[in-house]
C-alpha cells in the first residue's frame, strides 16, 4: 500500500482534491497502484476547528505518508487573524516541516488553449518551461519584525538570506532537470542590487563547471519578468529564489491561458507535496465550477516523482489533454463554441478518457 495524505484545505480545496482523488482511483484500477488515502485538515478550516492552521497531527501524518496532495488554503474570512495563525502558515509550515526545498512549476502550453492566452498565439504556441523555485529559504523564512518604533516611526522588516549549501541544493536539482530536458538553464536573481543575489550567482556559476552539457545564462528578475511576455519560448528551466519564484510562476502560469491548469511539485528529501498553483478562490467555493485540472495534473506529478509511476502519470496527462481537445471547458477557460462543464462533470470526462 502507498499512503497518500490528502489535505483539501479551504475554499475550492475540497472540490478540487475530491476530483483528483477520483482520477487517482480510476488510474489505480488500471495500473494496480495500491493507493490508500488519509484526509487531514490545514489552513483556515483547521484554525476554525482547532485554533491553529497546521495541527501537529497533520504534519506527523504527512511525514509518514508516501506523498501529500494539497488543495489550497486562505480566504478573506481569516483576514483579521494574527499573522502567525493565518491559513497561509499551514502551507509554509508544511514546506519547512517536510523540508520541501524545491518547487517545480511546469508551464506547458497545450495547443487547445493557445487562444486563451493573453499573449499572441505565435508567442505561446509550443511553450514548455519549468520554474524551479527555492522553497524553504530566502525572505519567506528570514527573521522578521511585524512592528517596531525606530526614530519615532513605526516600521517593519523582513530579512532575505541565503547560504551557499541552500543555493547549491536547489541549483543541482535545476541542472539535473535541465539535463533531461532541453539542456538550458536560466538563473534569475537581482545581482545588480542584492548581496544574496550575488552569492546566488557566484554559487550557480561555480556549480555549472560540473554540468558542461547544460547551457547556463543569468537574468535579472525584472528582465526575466519582461522576457516571459516577449519571448517565453527561449526558456527551458528557470531556477530562482523563493520570492522571485513566487512572482514569476504566477506570471508564467497565465501564458498557458489559465492559472487553473497549472500543477506543482514541492520536492523534499523524504516526503514530497503536490498542489495546484492557484489559490483557494473563496468567491467560487462550493459552486461546483472550479477547474480541477491543476490538481489532477498535480496528482500526475505525484505519481511521477513520488511513486515513480511514469506510465500512470502520462495516462492522466493525456486524458486531460484529450478532454480539452474534445472541447470541454470549465468556466475559467470557457468561450463561445465550447462545452461548459462543472467540476464534477470535468472529472467524469477525464475519467472516461482514462
Ligand atoms: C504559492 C502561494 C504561497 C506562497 C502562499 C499561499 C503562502 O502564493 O504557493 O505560490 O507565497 O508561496
Ligand atoms: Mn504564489
Amino acid at each position: 500500500m502507498k499512503k497518500i495524505v490528502v489535505i483539501p484545505g479551504d475554499g475550492i480545496g475540497k472540490e478540487i482534491t475530491d476530483s483528483a482523488v477520483e482520477v487517482l482511483k480510476k488510474v489505480d484500477e488500471k495500473f494496480n497502484l495500491d493507493l490508500e488515502y488519509e484526509f487531514h485538515d490545514a489552513g483556515g478550516t483547521a484554525y476554525d476547528k482547532f485554533g491553529e492552521p497546521l495541527p501537529a497531527e497533520t504534519l506527523e501524518a504527512c511525514k509518514k505518508a508516501d506523498a501529500v496532495l494539497f488543495g489550497a488554503v486562505g480566504g478573506n474570512k481569516w483576514d483579521n487573524v494574527k499573522a502567525e495563525l493565518r491559513p497561509e502558515r499551514a502551507i509554509l509550515g508544511l514546506r519547512k516541516g517536510l523540508g520541501l526545498y524545491a518547487n517545480l512549476r511546469p508551464v506547458k502550453v497545450v495547443d487547445a488553449l493557445v487562444d486563451n492566452s493573453p499573449l499572441k498565439a505565435n508567442l505561446v504556441k509550443g511553450v514548455d518551461l519549468v520554474i524551479v523555485r527555492e522553497l524553504v529559504g530566502g525572505i519567506y523564512f528570514g527573521e522578521r519584525c511585524e512592528s517596531e518604533i525606530k526614530n519615532g516611526s513605526e516600521r517593519a522588516w523582513d530579512l532575505e538570506n541565503y547560504s551557499v549549501p541552500e543555493v547549491e541544493r536547489i541549483t543541482k536539482l535545476a541542472f539535473e532537470t535541465a539535463k533531461i530536458r532541453r539542456g538550458k538553464l536560466t538563473s534569475v536573481d537581482k545581482a545588480n542590487v542584492l548581496a544574496t543575489s550575488r552569492l546566488w550567482r557566484r554559487t550557480v556559476t561555480k556549480l555549472s563547471e560540473n554540468y558542461s552539457d547544460v547551457e547556463l545564462n543569468h537574468l535579472y528578475v525584472d528582465n526575466c519578468a519582461m522576457q516571459l511576455c516577449v519571448n517565453p519560448k527561449q526558456f527551458d528551466v528557470i531556477v530562482t529564489g523563493n520570492l522571485f519564484g513566487d512572482i514569476l510562476s504566477d506570471e508564467a502560469a497565465v501564458i498557458g491561458g489559465s492559472i487553473g491548469l497549472m500543477p506543482s511539485a514541492s520536492i523534499g528529501e523524504f516526503t514530497s507535496l503536490y498542489e495546484p498553483i492557484h489559490g483557494s478562490a473563496p468567491d467560487i467555493a462550493g459552486k461546483g465550477i472550479a477547474n480541477p485540472m491543476g490538481t489532477i495534473l498535480s496528482a500526475a506529478m505525484l505519481l511521477r516523482y513520488s511513486l515513480h509511476e511514469e506510465e500512470a502519470a502520462k495516462a492522466i496527462e493525456n486524458a486531460v489533454d484529450k478532454t480539452l481537445d474534445d472541447g470541454f471547458r470549465t468556466a475559467d477557460i470557457y468561450s463561445d463554441g465550447f462545452k461548459k462543464l462543472s467540476t464534477v462533470e470535468t472529472t467524469q470526462e477525464i475519467c472516461k478518457r482514462l
